[in-house]
């Protein structure tokens, strides 16, 4: 059976680059609920009763989108995934308690970061729209200004990279997933990793502990 790995972090931490890395060298399927949320930004949620009728409205806040649409697209993937490696949740006490009845885990790791290079790393980011692909303009800048190296398409910011938002998303994130967390490291599973090291640096103590999983 594949290994069932849990990356978190703040946003900005590198969950995305690195699990995208552990996903291709592991076999794993890469669950991430910011991209999954990203594809659907504009699906009618009005039915449910929440405040917005969009995920688009809450992520462009940079608010939590509601847990029973997060919960439906996390069960759903993680049913069709062996190994997997789970990215942007849970991010909260409530999904923490979900994901418990759905699976079990085999490795907790915690990107750790410091809030201003947090804020740094969010603000420069660039993507590729079309292949997903991650640079930022000072610390991983693409070949070509503005142009991704894989692809050649043109790159953009994130609408959520702004800096209000992205203090924002910091603030969500210390009042909702820093107990997840604490969670985790009460119950003594969390692996903690020095997330300010290089990328390469990060994979290194990343994979020696996915590898003894
Ligand atoms: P999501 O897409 O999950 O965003 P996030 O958690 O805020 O994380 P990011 O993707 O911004 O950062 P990352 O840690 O992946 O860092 P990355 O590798 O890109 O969520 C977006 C929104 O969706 C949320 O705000 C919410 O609205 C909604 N949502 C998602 N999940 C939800 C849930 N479970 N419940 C409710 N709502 C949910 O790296 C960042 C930058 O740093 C890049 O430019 C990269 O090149 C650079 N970098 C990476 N590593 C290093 C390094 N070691 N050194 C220098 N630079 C580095």
């Amino acid at each position: 059976m594949g290994k069932h790995i849990l990356l978190l972090g703040a946003p900005g931490a590198g969950k995305g680059t690195q699990s995208k890395r552990l996903a291709s060298e592991f076999d794993l399927e890469h669950v991430t609920t910011g991209d999954a949320l990203r594809a659907n930004k504009d699906m009618d949620i009005s039915d449910m009763d929440f405040e917005y009728d969009t995920p688009r409205a809450y992520m462009d806040a940079g608010e939590l989108v509601p847990d029973d649409v997060v919960n439906e697209i996390v069960k759903t993937a993680l049913q069709s995934a062996d190994g997997y490696v789970l990215d942007g949740y849970p991010r909260n006490l409530d999904q923490a308690e979900y994901l418990s009845e759905i699976t079990d885990l085999d490795a907790v790791l915690y990107l750790d970061v410091s809030e201003e290079e947090l804020v740094d790393r969010l603000t420069g980011r660039r993507v590729c729209p079309e292949c997903g692909s991650n640079y930022h303009v000072e610390f991983a800048p693409p070949a070509e200004e503005g142009v991704c190296d894989e692809c050649g398409a043109d790159l953009i910011q994130r609408d959520d990279d702004t800096e209000a938002t992205v203090r924002e998303r910091l603030s969500v994130y210390h009042e909702n997933t820093e107990p997840v967390v604490d969670h985790y490291r009460e119950e003594g599973v969390l692996v903690e990793i020095d997330g300010e090291q290089t990328p390469d640096d990060v994979f290194e103590d990343v994979a020696s502990v996915v590898d003894d999983a």
